[in-house]
């Protein structure tokens, strides 16, 4: 069995899609939620599904001692960041050396970096006038989204798109694609782009 934490900010859409995907999987089990934010609506949404969840501040994801603790406890061995909107820590990185995927709400190397999250990436694919957008999961680095590609889905925008459509079209993606990505990387199929 292949023990998975995902770390969220925010609402936690994907969080609780992945949790619903692996549900009944006899390989792979989401064991712990840990989020930055105490209110992060993902952590509702976790605990629905009797996920054990932790609340790690800023200060305690950076402390070697206290994350690794907890990631030991649970025996997790694959972690997985959606909308987790911290930097993930070089120690981390170390520890878990091609264990960390990150999803990214456009088509890296583009509209990536920091400050390029949420509807911030949205709005600025809208002002570069893209004709597509998409999702990219990829290998967490110590470069902020600047890991190895593992996979990557597109959708074609129209001109009259506003940020909010643009948004709403690669969240489709993301609900369709992503648990599905995470299953191959975990089966050992690095790379689908
Ligand atoms: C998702 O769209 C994800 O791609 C994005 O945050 C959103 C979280 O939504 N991630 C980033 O912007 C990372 N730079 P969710 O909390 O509903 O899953």
């Amino acid at each position: 069995m292949k023990h998975i934490a995902i770390f969220v900010s925010g609402n936690g859409t994907n969080c609780e899609n992945i949790i619903r995907h692996f549900a009944h999987s006899a390989t792979v089990r989401v064991s712990l939620v840990v989020s930055n934010r105490a209110d992060a609506y993902a952590l509702v949404r976790a605990k629905r599904y009797d996920i054990p969840c932790a609340v790690m501040p800023k200060a305690d994801f950076n402390n070697e001692q206290k994350l690794t603790a907890l990631l030991q406890q649970h025996d997790i061995d694959f972690i997985v960041l959606a909308g987790f909107l911290l930097m993930v820590p070089h120690f981390l990185i170390a520890r878990y050396p091609r264990a960390i995927i990150n999803i990214h709400p456009a088509l890296l190397p583009k509209f990536g970096g920091r400050g390029m999250y949420g509807h911030h990436v949205h709005e600025a694919v809208k002002a570069a006038g893209e004709h597509e957008t998409g999702m990219t999961v990829h290998w967490v680095s110590d470069e902020c989204d600047g890991g190895d590609i593992i996979a990557q889905f597109h959708t074609p925008l129209s001109p009259d798109d506003t940020p909010d459509d643009i948004a709403a079209k690669e969240h489709i993606l993301e609900q369709k694609y992503f648990p599905f990505v995470i299953e191959k990387v975990l089966e050992g199929i690095e790379e689908m782009k």
